[in-house]
């Protein structure tokens, strides 16, 4: 199948990060590191990895830390260049985005996911568009989006990317009503925000990650109020089902972190923190010394 290609992505980055307080007072929840790189410096190197030339940031009032992350930093450099520390100019430099490749744009009210990518429309224009939620990292061989690009190419439409939760954690999520089950790729014949445990049509449930038509746009152009009063953009994919019947689940190869929570975030920590040469084999002997020490004290 001929598709458009995927090149613009849209980051929904205007949460005021209640769950962190008293560290998002002063910081973007986005800006919280992972061992020594930002929370949204991976949902950048995943799009980047996926062929994403555009990076569109829905952001909002407290988040210009976020614009100063992404800037170049000429004094750090030059600093850095007289002390010979090529390794880590390097590191900083992999983190500038070229000029006119990043763009933002405010949501001045919290309304809802659905409501903040609508704030991007007229930068998305008329061609399909990615939506990654920074909150969700994916740790994986192929970048998880990647992955959906390609299957994307084989079904066109919309793509969300599915994960089997337990059945009692799926009122958290976006939940699909599975229609044909291909393996990787599921045929939605219903999607459903936060259904309560009894309405919940399976317990394959959508993780931040998002292939979308502008169709998707239009349908938000509605402002539709959905679970908790907010504008869903699950819903407005889900009218994509009943008029178009082009929605897919896209089970990815992976690991997900939820990193909007704590227990999440410091999973992902230790992951990522055992992942990196430089610091493994401390880090190992520490956890499993004070895994021994807890077991020793119980
Ligand atoms: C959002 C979406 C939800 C999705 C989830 C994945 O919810 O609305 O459909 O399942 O991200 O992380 P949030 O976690 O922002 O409440």
């Amino acid at each position: 199948m001929r598709v458009k290609k995927v090149t613009k992505a849209v980051f929904p980055v205007a949460g005021q990060g209640t769950r962190f307080l008293p560290a998002t007072k002063s910081i973007p929840k986005e800006i919280m590191t992972l061992v020594d790189r930002p929370l949204i410096q991976y949902a950048i190197d995943e799009a980047r990895a996926a062929g994403i030339k555009e990076f569109i940031f829905v952001t909002s009032r407290g988040k210009s830390a976020l614009e100063d992350y992404f800037d170049h930093s000429p004094e750090l450099e030059s600093t850095l260049k007289r002390q010979g520390k090529t390794e880590l100019l390097e590191v900083l430099r992999d983190t500038n985005m070229d000029s006119g490749a990043i763009a933002y744009v405010r949501q001045n009210r919290p309304m809802g996911l659905g409501h903040a990518v609508w704030c991007a429309r007229r930068l998305i224009g008329n061609e399909p568009f990615a939506v990654l939620l920074p909150d969700d990292v994916i740790a994986s061989d192929k970048a998880c989006l990647q992955q959906m690009i390609e299957a994307y190419s084989q079904t066109g439409g919309n793509m969300v990317a599915a994960m089997e939760v337990p059945p009692e954690k799926a009122s958290s999520y976006g939940v699909l009503d599975i229609g044909e089950d291909m393996g990787s790729i599921v045929q939605a014949k219903g999607m459903v925000e936060k259904p309560k445990p009894e309405d919940a049509p399976s317990n394959l449930a959508v993780i931040g990650r998002y292939i979308l038509t502008p169709e998707v746009l239009t349908n938000l152009n509605r402002m539709k109020q959905g679970a908790g009063g907010e504008i869903q953009l699950t819903d407005a994919i889900a009218e994509e089902i009943k008029t178009n019947n082009n929605v897919y689940g896209f089970r990815f190869r992976g690991q997900r972190y939820d990193c909007g929570s704590k227990a999440g975030f410091l999973q992902a920590t230790v992951a990522f923190g055992l992942e990196r040469p430089d610091l493994r084999d401390e880090f190992s002997t520490y956890l499993i010394d004070m895994m021994a020490q807890q077991k020793a004290a119980q």
